[in-house]
């Protein structure tokens, strides 16, 4: 009986904070004001079990991604500043003009998907696991080139309908590299300055695009560095921008690029990845180690780096595929 009533109220909870039709004014009002007046008192105890798109649920906490961008990302200066830049200013701002829309470079195991975990984490109480977080892999959800116009639908419902529901969500599209270029016209749209479609604004959204495209030319951005004996962290933004962009709009293979995604300028910011060298190998199995709930182990982690393949093949730099496997790895070597 109680969790019944609690149950409906959690659902006034959700519904209150949107709008309640005016059916009949004098019931309306004052079923409204008795259940508010008791939402207000129990309020937090209630949110507190259901997700609701509600403040409670989704605030950004600046402090907390800078915190964890700094000690859990490991060897992306350049990305780490960029997405805080980016994300902060796009939550700080009461009134965008569009959403936000991030294009995250770099070849596997660099940390694209961490990052994105990352800034879920850090606007979502649940993170991931956020009813208002939404991931696609191309490969996975939109298989079949012969299914196009069934997918370009169902996206657009997808996306409308979940912003319809909660104006904060956010949409990360992995594998964008692999996406029909049809597909991505698709969701164009909702990336623009329009203030609303079919009545609906998608100017609090988040958009994620995660892709290798251009992958190489960073690569080739941080070998010449380490080449002429430059430090990496000297490495900025600039060096790789011209980098990305022309690989971005040379590359014939990713379909991406076809689109006018760059040319209409609906991405605001292109994040580079770097790739990982043998040191941040060792933080990363470290701290896998500390999560799998083991003291770290600095001769476990090494014997593991160190049979993991590098590039050049003589000086082995940079390591091939990052910290992807690590985790696997590491389950080997304890
Ligand atoms: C923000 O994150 C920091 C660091 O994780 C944490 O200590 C703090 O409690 C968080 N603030 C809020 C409002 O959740
Ligand atoms: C957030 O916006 C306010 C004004 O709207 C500004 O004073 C403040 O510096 C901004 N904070 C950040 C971190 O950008
Ligand atoms: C929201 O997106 C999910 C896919 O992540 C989809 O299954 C669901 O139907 C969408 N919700 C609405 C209301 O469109």
């Amino acid at each position: 009986m109680r969790l019944t009533w609690s149950l409906t109220l959690l659902l006034w909870g959700c519904l209150i904070a949107g709008a309640i039709e005016p059916i009949s004014t004098s019931i309306a009002v004052g079923i409204a004001a008795a259940v508010t007046g008791f939402l207000a008192r129990y309020q937090n105890v209630l949110y507190y079990f259901h997700e609701c798109c509600r403040p409670e649920w989704i605030s950004y906490n600046r402090t907390g991604f800078e915190e964890a961008l700094q000690t859990k990302l490991f060897g992306q200066h350049v990305a780490s500043r960029v997405v805080l830049k980016a994300v902060t200013g796009f939550m700080n701002n009461t009134n965008p003009k569009k959403p936000l829309v991030l294009s995250l470079h770099g070849w596997t195991g660099t940390g694209k998907n961490f990052v994105s975990q990352l800034i879920a984490e850090s606007i979502y109480r649940q993170g991931m696991s956020s009813g208002f977080v939404h991931l696609f892999t191309a490969t996975a959800h939109f298989p079949h080139e012969m299914n196009l116009e069934l997918y370009k639908t169902q996206l657009q419902q997808w996306i409308k309908g979940n912003v319809t529901n909660c104006p904060r969500s956010m949409f990360i599209f992995d594998e964008m590299d692999k996406m029909h270029p049809g597909l991505i016209d698709s969701i164009k749209p909702y990336l623009d300055f329009y203030e609303t479609l079919d009545g609906v604004s998608y100017r609090q959204a988040i958009f994620i695009f995660l892709s290798n495209a251009g992958g190489e030319n960073i690569v080739q951005v941080a070998l010449d560095f380490w080449t002429r004996g430059r430090d990496r962290e000297e490495i900025e933004l600039k060096h790789l921008e011209t980098a990305l962009s022309l690989s971005v709009f040379n590359n014939k293979n990713s379909g991406f690029w076809h689109t006018s995604l760059i040319d209409k300028n609906l991405v605001d910011f292109f994040v580079p990845f770097l790739p990982l060298e043998y040191k941040h190998v060792v933080q990363c199995g470290l701290a896998e180690m500390a999560a799998k709930g083991r003291t770290p182990d600095r001769e476990v982690v090494d014997l593991m780096a160190h049979d993991l393949n590098y590039f050049p093949k003589e000086e082995r730099v940079f390591s091939m595929q990052g910290c992807k496997i690590i985790s696997s790895r590491l389950d080997f070597y304890m």
